[in-house]
């Protein structure tokens, strides 16, 4: 199977045999990141942008990495170091990336829906490196990824998603793939945080971390997005840690095997405590490496030819 797609704009749009295809090409591109010389010539003479309007460790750099790794040349560009900073808007950014020709651009932005208008305008393909609130899709396959490789499977797996579900990209994208690969997915968090229609997204919803965790085969922490929320919506961080904090007590209510996700930045002691993220339980680390083969995967998939 071939992926048919030009731009990568979210988990919503793919279906459970192209998210398969997804992971399955990045599994093969694990190996190249362990060889000595980590490089193959798949991308050579291909042109990778990555554009990003938000702070990004994670993200940018394994799409900067992703991209040598496979021989591309890759451009980095953040919005406080462009002519944004002049006034130049979005689409005359990108109609000026346009006429350089080159064959893929990432972008990252705070406005849901700016990769997909930049999908409609220009002849390159677009991956969404995270819009807004709306979409995460890169994050939510190396999160599938991990699961698959770490318990074999996602499809009959309970997955409790905890934190700021209402301000979350991440929570979106994971909870369209998750559901789409057959997991159990129960979001929890203060309901200011939870989206009043979630449960439409056939998820099981909880107020509490205790009841959200109980029995299930993998917690993803969630950092609390206080550069989204248009107002303060708790009263203070250490309340909300006093009831959405993962930590060695509760975490014995889920299964004895369970791991514990979170796609990072990770504020320690707040929504998960220190031990936790450092922990036997912890797969943090293991997500931030398939981030790489993910990244690698989509390129692969978008701009490559027949490996
Ligand atoms: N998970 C994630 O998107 O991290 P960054 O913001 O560092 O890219």
């Amino acid at each position: 199977m071939k992926l048919t797609k030009k731009d990568i704009l979210g988990i919503k749009d793919l279906s459970v045999d192209e998210i398969n295809l997804i992971l399955d090409t990045a599994e093969s591109f694990i190996e190249v990141s362990t060889r000595e010389i980590k490089k193959v010539p798949t991308l050579r003479g291909k042109a990778v942008v990555n554009l990003f309007f938000e702070a990004s460790t994670r993200t940018r750099t394994s799409f900067e990495i992703a991209g040598k790794r496979l021989s591309a040349d890759t451009i980095n560009i953040s919005a406080t170091t462009s002519s944004v900073v002049k006034g130049e808007t979005l689409i005359d950014t990108a109609r000026n990336l346009e006429a350089m020709n080159p064959d893929a651009i990432v972008i990252r932005h705070s406005a849901a829906g700016a990769p997909h208008m930049l999908a409609r305008m220009v002849k390159q393909s677009i991956i969404n490196a995270g819009d807004g609130a709306h979409e995460h899709p890169t994050q939510a396959l190396l999160d599938m990824m991990t699961i698959r490789e770490k318990k074999g499977k996602v499809s009959g797996l309970k997955v409790a998603i905890v934190g700021d579900i209402a301000h979350s990209r991440v929570a979106r994208s994971n909870i369209y793939g998750l559901t789409k690969m057959g997991a159990h997915v129960i979001v929890a968090g203060p309901a200011m945080m939870i989206p009043r229609d979630v449960g439409r997204m056939g998820v099981t919803v909880h107020n509490s971390l205790e009841e959200a965790i109980k029995d299930v085969d993998i917690i993803m922490m969630l950092r609390i997005q206080l550069e989204r929320q248009q107002q303060k919506i708790f009263p203070s961080l250490r309340e909300y840690s006093n009831f959405f904090c993962l930590n060695r007590q509760n975490i014995k209510l889920a299964k004895e095997d369970v791991l514990v996700m979170h796609p990072g930045p990770i504020n320690r002691g707040i929504e998960i405590a220190p031990d936790i993220a450092d922990g036997p339980y912890s797969i943090i680390l293991d997500q931030v490496t398939n981030g790489v083969a993910v990244r690698m995967a989509l390129l692969y998939l978008l701009i490559g030819g027949q490996r």
